[in-house]
């Protein structure tokens, strides 16, 4: 990979002026590397507010953002079933992306975003970047310094009633491309990929504990959607590396859970919450013996793995949060559905090389890149 011909900062553009847009602009406008342009959105009311909130320069259509020469990457917090085909308009203009997940809903459309990306020497970055938090980060550089012996087996658990009560407009998130696997399991499985490699084979199972669901708050409170994916998959995981692991995605439980262990040989590490950036450390050593370890490294949240991005375009290495690896991490979720309706193991056909921990300092809120 080339370095990038420019220098200094990297011009930002975000399509996409919804609710988790406001913690994006939070962090891409305070990490010195970027520089936040322009935010569109098909409702350009929308992108005028957040441009108005954040004293952004520009806002208004996708057309306008994209004609725009100085946004070398475009941020893509549109809902799932558009993010390909606003990610390959972002590419055909000569843009890198940062996508939110899930990268595509099938391995086809996900394929062909990643040979768009790769045809016009582009990056198709994906989040989550919830794994170069400090939590999974000192997690990865504990276990790979021998901290509980080898690594065996992972139990990861990840239950609620569901989004619908909070989010106003909730409905894609019980439809294709979300549900509990595609709107989590991004988070737990690209962990897993971190702390075990790639995943080889998967044997699941699914239910929906109701065909419809009502809004709980916003304008469109009391509205009822139908729910049309599984609101509970468990998925047993068996890594290339010979691990294994556990797992439940599930917005079928009235109680609100999370938990996501690693068993070595000699001791037990509860990880934080790979839905956050953040957490210490929990080391089992036996039945009575605890100890808790602070996390090293920063714990800026979502939007993180857009200075990643933009330090690495500028570098010319692979970003950490890369195409391949949101790829995989489809393919395994694509591979879970499908052995969930056939009642058998699948095996995953794509790999991917998992790129290195994060150094301890590393720290998105300090400038590296000089013009
Ligand atoms: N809400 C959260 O807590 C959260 C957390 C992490 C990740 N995400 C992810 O972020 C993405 C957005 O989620 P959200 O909750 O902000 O959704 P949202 O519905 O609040 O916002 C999506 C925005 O995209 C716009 N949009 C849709 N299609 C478009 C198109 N073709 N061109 C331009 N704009 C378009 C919509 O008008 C809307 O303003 C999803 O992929 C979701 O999985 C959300």
């Amino acid at each position: 990979m080339s370095a990038s011909t420019r220098s200094g900062r990297v011009g930002v553009g975000i399509i996409g002026a919804g609710v988790i847009s406001t913690q994006y602009l939070d962090n891409l406008t305070i990490f010195p590397d970027l520089d936040v342009r322009f935010i569109a959105d098909i409702d350009e009311s929308r992108a005028h507010a957040q441009a108005e909130a954040f004293s952004l320069a520009g806002s208004g259509s996708v057309a306008e953002l994209l004609a725009d020469d100085s946004i070398e990457i475009v941020v893509n917090l549109t809902i799932p079933k558009v993010h390909v085909e606003v990610a390959l308009q972002i590419l055909a203009a000569g843009k890198h992306v940062w996508s939110e997940k899930p990268f595509a809903l099938d391995r086809e459309s996900g394929q062909r975003l990643l040979d768009a990306a790769h045809a016009a020497g582009l990056r198709v970055a994906t989040a989550p970047d919830t794994f170069l938090g400090a939590g999974i980060q000192s997690a990865r550089r504990f276990l790979e310094s021998g901290g509980i012996g080898a690594p065996l087996t992972a139990l990861t658990l990840m239950q609620s009633p569901g989004p619908e009560k909070w989010h106003p407009n909730p409905d894609f998130l019980f439809q294709e491309g979300a549900g509990p696997l595609f709107d989590i399991g991004p988070y737990y499985i690209t962990a897993l990929v971190q702390l075990f490699g790639p995943v080889a084979r998967v044997t699941a199972l699914a239910s929906k504990a109701k065909t419809t669901r009502t809004i709980g708050s916003g304008p469109r409170a009391g509205e009822e959607f139908e729910v049309t994916v599984p609101t509970h998959v468990s998925a047993f995981y068996e890594f290339e590396s010979g691990q294994s692991a556990q797992t439940i995605f599930s917005f079928d439980s009235k109680l609100a859970r999370t938990q996501f262990e690693v068993a070595g040989v000699d001791a037990t590490l509860v990880v934080p919450d790979p839905n956050t950036f953040s957490g210490d450390l929990v080391l089992h050593h036996g039945p009575d013996e605890v100890e808790t370890l602070p996390a090293v490294g920063v714990s800026t949240t979502r939007g993180t793995g857009v200075a990643e991005l933009a330090q690495s375009i500028r570098a010319g290495r692979p970003e950490r949060a890369s195409g391949e690896n949101a790829f995989h991490v489809l393919d395994v979720m694509v591979s879970t559905i499908e052995s969930a309706e056939r009642h058998q193991p699948v095996d995953v056909a794509s790999t991917v090389e998992v790129a290195p921990a994060l150094p301890e300092d590393w720290d998105p809120r300090v400038a590296s890149l000089t013009s």
